[in-house]
C-alpha cells in the first residue's frame, strides 16, 4: 500500500478555524481515511526566503507546511492564481488583470514548493496535486528526479481552448498537465475542455480511442473524477448540531417563519450579486411572503486583498442594504447577510434547519455546499435545494430545482415553488439526490484517483521530455 501525499496551496491545519472552500474539506476528509502526508503553504508570509517545512503529526496525518516570501506570495496568489487563473478558468476574462510579473512568482513559487517537497518524498509515495495554484509543480518535481506517481485534481473548471488561449503561456499550461500521470477533473465539461487544448496542441491524433492521450512517448491518463463529501458525517454533524446553542438561537428567532439558507465564500463567481436581485424579485412577485420568510446568507470573506473582491463586497452590501431598506418591518429583517465563517458542524446544523438551501454560482467547479446541504437534511421533512446549472454538481444533482442564475425571474418562481412543494415531493428528491451522493461520496473519489495513480506508469527517466521541447 502506498503512502498518499497530497499538495495544495490551502491546508486546512490542526487546531486552526475550518478553512473555507471545497478544497480543504475534501483533502481532509480523504487524508483522514488513509493518513499520508499533506502539504502546503501555512499560511504565513515572511519577508526572508522560506526555511525547512513546520511538521505536525494528527489523528494519522502529517501536516508540512512552509511559510511563503510576501512580495513572491503577492504577485503568486493574488496575482497569477486569482486575477489571472481564477477568472479565467470561471470564464470571468473581464476580470482577469494579468502581468508578466506574476507568471514569474507562480513559477518561482512552484520552484519552491517542488524543492522543499522533494526530500520529503519515499519510495512507496503516490503524489497527488491539487487546484491551479500548483500546475507546473509536477513538471518541477521530475525536474528534481522525483519518480513516483504525479497525479492533478483541478477542483475549479477547465476552460474551452477558446477562452484558455487568452492566457499568454496556455500551451506551458497544458505542456504542465501533461507531466502528470493522471489529470482529474469534475465533470464531462472540464474533460472535453482540456481535451479541445490538447487537441490544439499536439494534435488530434494525440486523444487516443480508449480516453488516454499520448504525448510524446507517455501515456496519461485524464479522466472525471467528480468530488463528493462524507455523507455519514455530515449527517451526524448536523443532527448533532441542531441541539446546538448558536443553531437553536436562530431557529427561535426565526419566530415560525421559513428560512432560505446560502452559504459561499463571498466571490463573484458565486453569483450573490444576481441571487440577492432574485430573492428581491421574489418579494415583490409573492408579497403574501413579506415576513414570512427570512434569507440567511453566510459569506466569509475571501481573497480580500483583489479589485473584483473589494469590488464585489460593496455592489452586496448596497443590494442588502436595498432590499431590507425597502421590505424590512419593526419586527423583520428580509436578509440576514454575515460576512463571517462557523466551525464545519455548525454549518451543518444550520443548513438542516433551512427549508430552502439555494445555491447559484455562475460557474463553479463542483460546489460541495450544494451536496452538503442535502445530505444535512431530515429524511422526513427535508428542504429544496435551489442548484445553479452552471454548478458542476447540477449534473449529479438532477432531482434539485434548477436555474439558471443569470434568469433572475425563474430564480425567483423557484423559491416560491421549493416553498410551496408538497412533503412527497420534497421527500422523493431528497431520496434520489441522497442516493447519488452515497455512490459519489469522499471515500470513492479518494478511492478512484489513488487507484487510477497507483495503476501509473511513471516515466523511467524522471527528467521527462515534456511535449514541445
Ligand atoms: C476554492 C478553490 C480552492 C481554494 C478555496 C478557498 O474552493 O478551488 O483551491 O482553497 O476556494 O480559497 P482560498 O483562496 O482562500 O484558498
Amino acid at each position: 500500500m502506498s503512502r498518499l501525499v497530497c499538495v495544495s496551496n490551502r491546508i486546512s491545519l490542526p487546531r486552526k478555524s475550518a478553512a473555507p472552500g471545497g478544497l480543504a474539506v475534501g483533502i481532509l476528509s480523504a487524508l483522514k481515511r488513509t493518513g499520508g502526508l499533506w502539504f502546503g503553504w501555512g499560511g504565513e508570509t515572511i519577508e526572508q526566503e522560506p526555511g525547512e517545512p513546520d511538521v505536525h503529526i494528527r489523528e494519522g496525518v502529517t501536516y508540512a507546511t512552509i511559510d511563503l516570501k510576501k512580495d513572491e506570495f503577492e504577485l503568486y496568489y493574488n496575482g497569477y492564481a486569482n486575477e489571472v487563473l481564477w477568472p479565467l478558468f470561471h470564464y470571468f476574462q473581464r476580470s482577469m488583470r494579468y502581468a508578466p510579473e506574476q507568471r514569474d512568482a507562480y513559477e518561482s513559487v512552484n520552484r519552491t514548493f517542488a524543492q522543499k517537497l522533494a526530500p520529503l518524498i519515499t519510495p512507496d509515495d503516490v503524489i497527488w496535486v491539487h487546484d491551479y495554484h500548483l500546475i507546473p509543480l509536477g513538471r518541477r518535481l521530475r525536474e528534481l528526479g522525483v519518480r513516483r506517481p504525479l497525479g492533478f485534481f483541478l477542483h475549479i473548471p477547465f476552460p474551452n481552448i477558446e477562452m484558455l488561449r487568452v492566457l499568454p503561456a496556455y500551451a506551458e499550461l497544458l505542456r504542465d498537465l501533461t507531466s502528470y500521470d493522471v489529470v482529474g477533473f469534475q465533470t464531462e465539461n472540464d474533460l472535453h475542455s482540456f481535451h479541445s487544448g490538447i487537441e490544439q496542441l499536439c494534435g488530434p491524433e494525440a486523444l487516443r480511442a480508449d480516453g488516454r492521450i499520448r504525448v510524446g512517448d507517455r501515456t496519461i491518463r485524464a479522466e472525471v473524477f467528480p468530488i463528493g463529501i462524507d455523507v455519514a458525517s455530515v449527517q451526524s454533524e448536523a443532527l448533532e448540531a441542531s441541539q446546538a446553542e448558536v443553531v437553536k438561537r436562530m431557529t427561535d428567532s426565526l419566530m415560525g417563519r421559513a428560512l432560505m439558507i446560502g452559504v459561499d465564500r463571498l466571490d463573484y463567481s458565486k453569483g450573490l450579486v444576481e441571487r440577492f436581485q432574485a430573492y428581491q424579485q421574489f418579494l415583490e412577485a409573492y408579497p403574501d411572503n413579506l415576513g414570512r420568510i427570512t434569507y440567511l446568507q453566510i459569506a466569509p470573506l475571501s481573497r480580500s486583498d483583489v479589485r473584483a473582491y473589494v469590488e464585489i463586497r460593496q455592489a452586496l452590501e448596497q443590494a442588502a442594504g436595498r432590499t431590507n431598506g425597502r421590505f424590512a418591518d419593526t419586527d423583520w429583517t428580509p436578509i440576514r447577510y454575515l460576512n463571517r465563517n462557523f466551525p464545519h458542524a455548525t454549518l451543518m446544523g444550520l443548513l438542516r434547519a433551512a427549508n430552502v438551501g439555494i445555491v447559484t454560482p455562475l460557474r463553479d467547479g463542483m460546489n460541495l455546499v450544494a451536496k452538503e446541504y442535502v445530505a444535512a437534511q431530515s429524511a422526513e421533512d427535508p428542504g429544496v435545494l435551489i442548484l445553479s446549472n452552471l454548478a458542476g454538481a447540477a449534473r449529479e444533482l438532477s432531482a434539485a430545482l434548477q436555474v439558471n442564475p443569470y434568469d433572475t425571474r425563474s430564480v425567483s418562481h423557484a423559491i416560491q415553488a421549493a416553498l410551496s412543494m408538497s412533503l412527497q415531493e420534497r421527500r422523493e428528491r431528497h431520496t434520489a439526490m441522497l442516493q447519488v451522493l452515497k455512490r459519489n461520496d469522499i471515500a470513492a473519489w479518494t478511492r478512484r484517483f489513488v487507484e487510477a495513480l497507483e495503476q501509473a506508469h511513471p516515466p523511467e527517466n524522471a527528467r521527462v521530455r515534456l511535449v514541445n521541447q
